[in-house]
């Protein structure tokens, strides 16, 4: 019987996330694509990762290159190219994901200088000779299998020049519950409430992911609800 005591205490990576079924409703879908930048913007920290990680490897004169794997609706790549164009530095970003519904929905938005969309996941990335400066991902590292997850970090190992982050939700009975009582306004017509529940139950906690992840990597807090994933590929540079 799950109690108050255990409710979260083991990863729940047998839950199905509605937006993850081929059959779901596509208006419900389109919409919380539509809603990603609001909750991104209220939780995931990419103002601090921008500011403290990425914008010390951006220059004026030459572009850096960055790729966002599972990029959903495409908003991060968006943001940060304008937050470095605000800044004076030069962005040059690729939001890629292997799902046709984000992809169309992503390339469907007013094209933005510096900001590219692919239909593709890491390993067909891997398989075209690509490469980039920076590879990050935000929410997709609790979606995967055990078998995908290794696979998607062993590639951005390969895909990344000087810096990987992926950033994904911390479980926690705190988050669970904040989630629940303040983002129900979210949820009518689209996935983002049903689903981000079911996603901080399929998270990681920080002591689950550092016994997972291969040497090299690591695993710090990001704000109060994020777990950032952290490679710097030998040879690349500091910051
Ligand atoms: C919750 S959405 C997050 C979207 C976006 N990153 C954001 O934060 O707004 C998760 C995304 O991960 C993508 N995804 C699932 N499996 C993937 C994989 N193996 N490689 C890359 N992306 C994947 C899904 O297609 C989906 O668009």
């Amino acid at each position: 019987m799950t109690t108050f005591a255990s409710f979260l205490r083991e990863r729940e990576g047998s839950l199905t996330e509605q937006m993850d079924r081929p059959d779901c409703d596509p208006d419900r879908l389109r919409r919380s694509y539509a809603r990603f930048p609001l909750v991104n913007f209220l939780v995931a920290a990419w103002g601090r990762n921008y500011t403290r990680r990425i914008r010390p490897l951006l220059s004026g004169s030459t572009p850096l290159t960055l790729l966002d794997l599972g990029c959903g609706g495409g908003e991060l790549v968006r943001r940060l190219v304008r937050r470095a164009a605000r800044d004076g530095l030069l962005l040059e970003a690729t939001g890629a994901d292997p799902d046709p519904r984000a992809h169309a929905f992503a390339t469907s938005r007013p094209a933005h200088d510096g900001v590219t969309y692919l239909r593709a996941d890491s390993t067909e990335l891997l398989t075209g000779g690509r490469q980039y400066d920076v590879v990050v991902s935000n929410h997709v590292l609790h979606h995967l299998s055990a078998a995908e997850l290794a696979a998607m970090l062993s590639d951005s190992e390969r895909l990344a020049r000087r810096l990987v982050l992926h950033n994904d939700l911390r479980r926690s009975r705190l988050a669970y519950l904040l989630f629940l009582a303040g983002f129900w306004p979210l949820g009518p017509g689209s996935y983002i409430h049903t689903d981000g529940l079911a996603s901080i139950r399929r998270s990681y906690t920080q002591a689950e992911l550092r016994a997972i992840v291969p040497p090299g990597w690591q695993v710090v807090r990001n704000g109060a609800w994020h777990l950032l994933l952290v490679y710097r590929p030998p040879g690349g540079g500091s910051a």
